[in-house]
């Protein structure tokens, strides 16, 4: 892979963003094309970051805080390790960041066929196996307007698959069938419901 695709140095700073819940509107929207590559959207991106390692997530798209722009950033390879204190109280060390930003990507090539056990951080608690492409081919462009394609397969090909949906207004609960649609989201929501009581 290309390094300019990475946060080179990634260090763990940045602004804590709120990661909207289902079914938040705008996570059912089409996002829009990012057009300016300038220090707003690296600064975005570093905050997406920061939220997405906080949560912890592998991966978090723009409409899920609330940008309706085409961009997400993942990382599937980052280790997070928890640690007790003396005060028995605990705290997280993450190590071996691998970030990736990709913005206005496009999909092709898609090939073959894989079940994965997905969850999202915009439907906490909820992990169901989805049925994704096995191999794609990914072309978007970096922070910095320049454009790259590479081939992915594994977690790194299901996961891209579960951002881009997000760009198009999908929930990975909407790859399911109908029934079992209705039976999540019914229960997510009823949950949702009873958390606010807290
Ligand atoms: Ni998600």
């Amino acid at each position: 892979m290309e390094n300019s695709n990475f946060l080179e140095n990634y260090k763990l700073e940045g602004n804590l963003l709120e990661i909207l819940t289902y079914p938040a509107p705008v996570l059912k929207k089409v996002a829009e094309p990012v057009t300016e590559f300038n220090d707003d959207l690296r600064a975005l991106c570093k905050d997406m970051f920061y939220t997405m390692y906080d949560a912890p997530g592998i991966g978090l798209a723009a409409p899920q805080v609330g940008k309706s722009i085409r961009l997400f950033v993942m990382d599937i390879d980052f280790d997070r390790e928890e640690i007790t204190k003396a005060d028995d109280s605990v705290e997280y060390e993450l190590s071996n960041f691998n970030p990736m930003v990709f913005i206005n990507p496009e999909i092709s090539n898609k090939e073959g066929e894989v079940l994965y056990e997905e969850g999202c951080l915009s439907v906490p608690g909820i992990f169901e196996e989805v049925k994704r492409f096995e191999t794609i081919t990914i072309t978007y462009q970096d922070m910095y307007g320049e454009k790259h394609t590479i081939e992915a397969d594994e977690l790194l090909s299901i996961c891209l698959q579960h951002e881009n949906d997000h760009l198009d207004g999908i929930v990975f609960l909407e790859r399911l069938s109908m029934l079992k649609q209705n039976l999540l989201k019914k229960k997510f929501l009823k949950k949702k419901k009873k958390n606010k009581g807290f």
